[in-house]
C-alpha cells in the first residue's frame, strides 16, 4: 500500500505512543518487520515557541524510514508551521492527530477535541495540506461517544481537503483504552472514502492483523501495545500474511538480544540514566510472559546501572532450572 508516494510494506505499521516510540524502539520495530513507524505526537504550539524538550523528539534518521512525524494543536497557523518544520527536518509523512482524549491536550482545542469540532478540524487539515509537500495523513477515533460516531465524517472531510489517508482507532474518546475497539466503523469508513484506511484498535496476533484487513477491507493495520516487548508481532505479521504460516514465537535468546540492543542504543544516544529510567518499563515488557517474570520485573525496576540491567537480561533468558531466582523465589 501507499501513503502519496510513500510505500508500506508489509501494510503493518507501528502506531504512535506518547512516552514509547522513540528512535530506539521505533528502529527495532522497522528492523523486525514493521512496514512504517510513527512518532509520538509533538506540540504544534511547544515547536512554535522553540520548546528545547519538544525538539528533543526530533529523533528520526535514514534508518527507520518510512517515519510518519504527528503532530497535535488546534490552531490551523501553528499546525501549518509545525508541519513545516517537522518536513524540514525530514519527516516522509505528516500525521495529525484528531484522537488524543487526554483532558490537558483537549482544553487547548486540540487531538480529539476537534472531534467535536469538525469546521476547525478541515481547517487544521487543510491548512497542513497547503503548507507541506510530503503527504499529510490523519488519526482519529470513531467518534466522541457511542451515540456520536464522526469517523466516516470526518475521513470525508479529510479525502475532501487532500488528506491522502486515515487511521481509525476504534474506540470514542469516552471509551479511551477501555472495552473492545469497534472494527465495524473501520469497515464503515473503508466503504466512505477512496484514499487509505489504516485500521487500528486491539490487533494482537498475527490472527489478528489478517482478521481486521478481511472485516473492515482496511489498507493497513497499525498495531499499538501489542508491539511492546514484543517488536517481532511486525515480523511474524508479514509472513503469515504473505504465506499463511505462523512462524514460532522468539526464542528466549531472541527476546534477550533484542531487549539488549534497545537498552544499548539507548544508552548510546541520551545515557546510562536515561536508558536506566526508560528500560525498566520496557524490559518489564520484554520479560513478559516468561518464566519468573514477576521477579525479573521487580529486579529491572530496582535495577541502578546498566550492569545490573543487563545482568537480568542474561538470567531472563536462562531455561527454568537453571534460572537462580526460580529456585529460590518460585514464580
Ligand atoms: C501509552 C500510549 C500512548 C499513546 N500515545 C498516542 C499518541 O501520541 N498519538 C496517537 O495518535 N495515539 C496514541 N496512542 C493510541 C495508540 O496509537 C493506539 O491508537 C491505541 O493504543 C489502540 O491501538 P492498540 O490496541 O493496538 O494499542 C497511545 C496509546 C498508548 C497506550
Amino acid at each position: 500500500m501507499k501513503i502519496g508516494d510513500v510505500v508500506i510494506d508489509p501494510p503493518v505499521v507501528l502506531a504512535p505512543m506518547a512516552g514509547i516510540t522513540n528512535h530506539a524502539f521505533r528502529l527495532i520495530c522497522r528492523q523486525l518487520g514493521a512496514g512504517a513507524v510513527w512518532t509520538e505526537m509533538i506540540s504544534s504550539f511547544a515547536i512554535r515557541y522553540r520548546n528545547k524538550r519538544t525538539f528533543s523528539m526530533f529523533d528520526w534518521t535514514d534508518t527507520e524510514r518510512p517515519v510518519a512525524v504527528q503532530i497535535f494543536g488546534g490552531d490551523p497557523d501553528a499546525m501549518a508551521l509545525g508541519a513545516q518544520v517537522v518536513e524540514s527536518a525530514g519527516a516522509d509523512i505528516v500525521d495529525i492527530n484528531l484522537g488524543c482524549p487526554v483532558p490537558k491536550v483537549r482544553k487547548t482545542g486540540a487531538g480529539s477535541a476537534l472531534m467535536d469540532d469538525l469546521d476547525t478540524a478541515r481547517k487544521v487539515m487543510a491548512a497542513v495540506v497547503g503548507a507541506v509537500k510530503v503527504p499529510v495523513t490523519v488519526k482519529t477515533r470513531i467518534g466522541p461517544h457511542g451515540e456520536l460516531t464522526t469517523a466516516v465524517d470526518m475521513a470525508r472531510i479529510a479525502e475532501d481537503v487532500g488528506i491522502v489517508a486515515v487511521s481509525v482507532h476504534g474506540r470514542t474518546v469516552e471509551q479511551r483504552y477501555t472495552g473492545n475497539a469497534d472494527w465495524d466503523i473501520i469497515a464503515q469508513v473503508k466503504g466512505a472514502v477512496s484514499i487509505p484506511v489504516i485500521g487500528n484498535g486491539d490487533a494482537r496476533t498475527p490472527q489478528d492483523v489478517r482478521r481486521m484487513l478481511e472485516q473492515t477491507g482496511c489498507d493497513a493495520v497499525m498495531i499499538g501495545r501489542a508491539a511492546l516487548g514484543n517488536p517481532w508481532l511486525f515480523k511474524r505479521s508479514a509472513h503469515y500474511l504473505s504465506t499463511g504460516e505462523l512462524l514460532p514465537e522468539p526464542t528466549l535468546e531472541e527476546r534477550a538480544e533484542t531487549a539488549r540492543e534497545h537498552l544499548m542504543m539507548i544508552v548510546e544516544l541520551h545515557g546510562e540514566s536515561r536508558a536506566i529510567r526508560e528500560m525498566r518499563g520496557q524490559l518489564s515488557w520484554y520479560a513478559k510472559g516468561l518464566p519468573c517474570a514477576a521477579q525479573h520485573r521487580r529486579r529491572v525496576t530496582e535495577a541502578t546501572t546498566i550492569e545490573e540491567m543487563e545482568r537480568v537480561l542474561v538470567e531472563m533468558c536462562m531455561p527454568r532450572e537453571t534460572d537462580p531466582h526460580y529456585s529460590q523465589e518460585g514464580e
